[in-house]
C-alpha cells in the first residue's frame, strides 16, 4: 500500500515537470520577444537559388514574406539612444509619466494636431515622401511627422522639396552613418517616444512604403479615441493590405494610384495565420510605450496590450487573424514597380532590410491577387 502510494507520487512529481517544461516551450515559442525567430524561418537560400518554379498558392515559403529584419534588438535601448546626436538628447521630451498627464492638458490650441503623430525611420527615399506626407497628412489627418534619416545622402532635410504639406509639419533628426547601431529602427523608435511623446497621446510606427487608410466613417482621431479610456490598451494592431507591382516596370507618378492590385486574403488555416495581410504595423500609446519588439509590435508598460480594430488582442508577436479592415487598412506597396524594387534591393544593404529577388517572385506570382483601387481615389 505504501509503496502504491510513493509509486503514485513519484509519477505525479514526473508528470508535473513535463507538464512545466511543455508549457515553458509554447510560452517561448509564442510570446518570445526576441527578433530572431521572425528571422530564423526566413530561408536564406531560396533568395539565391534564381529558380523559377511557380509552385502555385498553396505552397509558400514559412515566413518567406517577412524581410523587415531588425536583427537583434539592443537589450537598453535607452542606453543606445545617448549615441544619437547630442543637440537633440539636450531637449529630451521628458519620461512616460509626463506624457501621460501632458497629453491631457494640452491647452495651446493646437491639442487635435499633436493627438496623433508619425515616426518613420528612412534612408534615401526622398521621392517617395511627398505622396506619403500628403496622404497622411491631408486624408488621414496627421499633423506631425518625425522623420529619423538614416544617413542619407545628401540629408533629407537639406533636399529642397514640395513636400505637398507645410515644411512646419516636419520634424527631421539626423543619424550620422558614424555613430549608428548595427540595427536603427527600434532605436529611432525608442527616440521617437522620448523626445515627442509627450506631445502626442499615439505615435505611429510605419514605413514610407505603408499607407494608412480610415475605412469606415470614422476619422483616424476617432477611432483612437476610443481606445484612449482603457488603460489595458496600449497599442492598435492594423492590419496590411499587400500590393504588388501590378505589372508596373518604371516608377510612376503615383503609387496610389498605379498599383491597384492586391494579395487575396488567406485563412488563418491556410498558411497559419502569419502570412502578409496578416501583419500588423502599431500605433502605440506614448505614455505606455515600452519599446520596439520587432518592426510590427511593441513592448507595453503596465500589461496594456495590442489590439485590432475590435477590441481584440493581439498575443502573436506580429500577426492578427482573422484580418479585417472595417475601420482601418495599412496599405503595403511591398514591391511597388520593378524599377522601384531594385532600387530597394540596393538600398536594403545599407537598411539591413534584406529583399531579395525571391520576394518580388513570391508576391509577383505566387499568391491570388485581386483589384483594390480604394487607395486610386484619394486625389492628391
Ligand atoms: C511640442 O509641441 C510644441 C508646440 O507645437 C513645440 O513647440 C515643441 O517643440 C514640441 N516639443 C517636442 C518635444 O516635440
Amino acid at each position: 500500500m505504501s509503496s502504491e502510494s510513493s509509486l503514485k507520487s513519484y509519477i505525479n512529481w514526473r508528470l508535473i515537470l513535463i507538464l512545466v517544461a511543455f508549457l515553458m516551450t509554447v510560452h517561448y515559442i509564442l510570446y518570445n520577444n526576441d527578433y530572431n525567430p521572425l528571422k530564423k524561418e526566413i530561408p536564406e537560400s531560396q533568395s539565391h537559388s534564381g529558380s523559377k518554379s511557380h509552385s502555385g498558392p498553396n505552397s509558400r515559403p514559412k515566413n518567406f514574406y517577412d524581410f523587415h529584419d531588425m536583427k537583434a534588438a539592443p537589450d537598453s535601448i535607452e542606453t543606445e539612444t545617448s549615441t544619437a546626436d547630442d543637440t537633440q538628447s539636450g531637449k529630451k521630451a521628458s519620461s512616460a509619466s509626463s506624457a501621460k498627464t501632458a497629453a491631457g492638458k494640452t491647452t495651446d490650441g493646437n491639442s487635435q494636431e499633436e493627438y496623433v503623430a508619425i515616426c518613420l525611420a528612412v534612408k534615401d527615399q526622398g521621392r517617395d515622401l511627398p505622396e506619403w506626407l500628403t496622404h497622411h497628412y491631408h486624408h488621414v489627418g496627421i499633423k506631425r511627422f518625425y522623420i529619423m534619416d538614416d544617413g542619407s545622402d545628401p540629408p533629407l532635410s537639406t533636399i529642397q522639396m514640395d513636400y505637398g504639406i507645410p515644411k512646419s509639419a516636419i520634424t527631421f533628426h539626423y543619424q550620422d552613418r558614424a555613430t549608428r547601431a548595427a540595427a536603427m529602427q527600434p532605436v529611432f523608435y525608442s527616440q521617437c517616444n522620448e523626445w515627442h511623446g509627450a506631445n502626442h497621446t499615439w505615435i505611429a510606427y510605419i514605413d514610407a512604403d505603408e499607407f494608412l487608410e480610415t475605412t469606415g466613417k470614422e476619422t483616424l482621431e476617432e477611432i483612437l479615441k476610443t481606445f484612449e479610456p482603457d488603460e489595458l490598451v496600449g497599442a492598435l494592431g492594423v492590419n496590411w493590405k499587400t500590393h504588388n507591382s501590378n505589372g508596373h516596370l518604371k516608377r510612376p507618378k503615383s503609387c496610389r494610384e498605379a498599383f491597384t492590385s492586391c494579395l487575396v486574403d488567406s485563412d488563418e488555416e491556410q498558411y497559419g495565420g502569419t502570412d502578409d495581410n496578416h501583419h500588423i504595423k502599431s500605433i502605440v500609446k506614448t505614455s505606455f510605450f515600452g519599446g520596439a519588439q520587432n518592426p510590427h509590435k511593441f513592448g507595453l508598460r503596465d500589461g496594456a496590450m495590442t489590439v485590432g480594430e475590435t477590441g481584440d488582442i493581439i498575443h502573436s508577436i506580429a500577426w492578427r487573424s482573422p484580418i479585417t479592415r472595417d475601420r482601418i487598412a495599412l496599405h503595403h506597396y511591398a514591391v511597388k514597380s520593378r524599377e522601384e524594387f531594385e532600387d530597394k534591393l540596393l538600398r536594403s544593404n545599407a537598411m539591413s532590410d534584406p529583399k531579395s529577388e525571391g520576394f518580388w517572385e513570391y508576391i509577383e506570382a505566387m499568391r491570388p491577387v485581386e483589384e483594390c483601387k480604394e487607395m486610386a481615389q484619394y486625389k492628391p
